[in-house]
């Protein structure tokens, strides 16, 4: 496995390189849902490429910027079993200069939810993984879907840029008690990772619903704030696979989507039904 810190070297030495290129960005902290998402990278291309970049543009003022958890050298290893190619590890001077062309979240779709919760952090997300995507070029590259509305706005990036790659969408992760995996989990407490079962708890009651038939959104909606009344709910969020507002659950095309927080601790979660 390959190191590299500069995006001009890496792009370099991509260019040079036969074959598909998977392409997996993350933040680091890695965890099994990334290493499902390397297998998968794996498994589809000839050669694997992963980034760690804590991206400063997409956490807002006040956020856990300095916080957010750094396992350099875990990660190394991580990667390196995992039979990563290269790994990318750029600085933020060298990924942003001082007055720079930045990207905007789509209107409608990049200012609910969390656009709304974080303004300003889809526009971050945005910015970045085009920068990446530039650097790498890759064939596929792979996101996981409790992040379902990043994912979203990252497909919408590559058809309105007309980018020439696949984005992948991998199944959510979870613990062996459902909590979904996330690099932010390390934050809790144990008493507040016992509350954010709520979550998992609460998307559960919203399947069981829809299993007997009881498709009216504002009822689910009602039945999962009263479960998560111990969690400082965000948003429940229930829309279709466009992220566009409905009544009733279609089955086949419905995501419902939940950012609440455990003590200090903003977890996502959703369900794909
Ligand atoms: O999901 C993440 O880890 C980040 O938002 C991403 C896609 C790597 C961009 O910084």
């Amino acid at each position: 496995m390959r190191v590299v810190n500069s995006p001009l070297a890496l792009q370099k030495l991509l260019e040079e390189e036969q074959g598909s290129i998977g392409f997996v960005p993350t933040m680091g902290a890695l965890h099994l849902g990334h290493r499902t998402l390397i297998s998968a990278a794996k498994n589809a291309n000839d050669i694997v490429v992963v980034s760690i970049f804590v991206n400063p543009t997409q956490f807002l003022e006040g956020e856990d910027l300095d916080a957010y958890p750094r396992k350099e050298e875990a990660d190394k290893k991580v990667c390196e079993l995992s039979g990563v190619d290269y790994l990318f590890y750029p600085t933020v001077a060298s990924m942003y200069g001082t007055d720079e062309v930045s990207l905007n979240a789509p209107n409608i779709r990049g200012y609910i939810m969390e656009g709304t919760s974080r303004p300003g952090h889809f526009s971050g997300v945005l910015t970045v993984v085009n920068k990446l995507f530039n650097i790498v070029n890759p064939t596929r590259a792979y996101f996981g879907k409790k992040d379902a509305q990043q994912v979203m706005l990252i497909e919408a990036m590559v058809t309105n840029l007309f980018m020439n790659v696949e984005i992948v969408a991998m199944d959510t992760v979870r613990e062996k008690d459902g909590l979904a995996m996330s690099s932010r989990n390390a934050y809790m407490n144990e008493q507040e990772r016992t509350e954010a079962l709520y979550i998992v708890k609460s998307l559960r009651v919203a399947t069981q619903m829809v299993m007997k038939g009881a498709l009216d959104i504002a009822k689910i909606k009602d039945e999962m704030l009263h479960v998560l009344k111990p969690l400082e709910v965000v948003y429940v969020t229930i829309v279709n696979r466009s992220f566009e507002p409905i009544d009733k659950v279609e089955i086949g095309n419905t995501i419902i989507l939940i950012e609440a927080i455990s003590g200090t601790t903003r977890l996502l979660d959703n369900i794909w039904i």
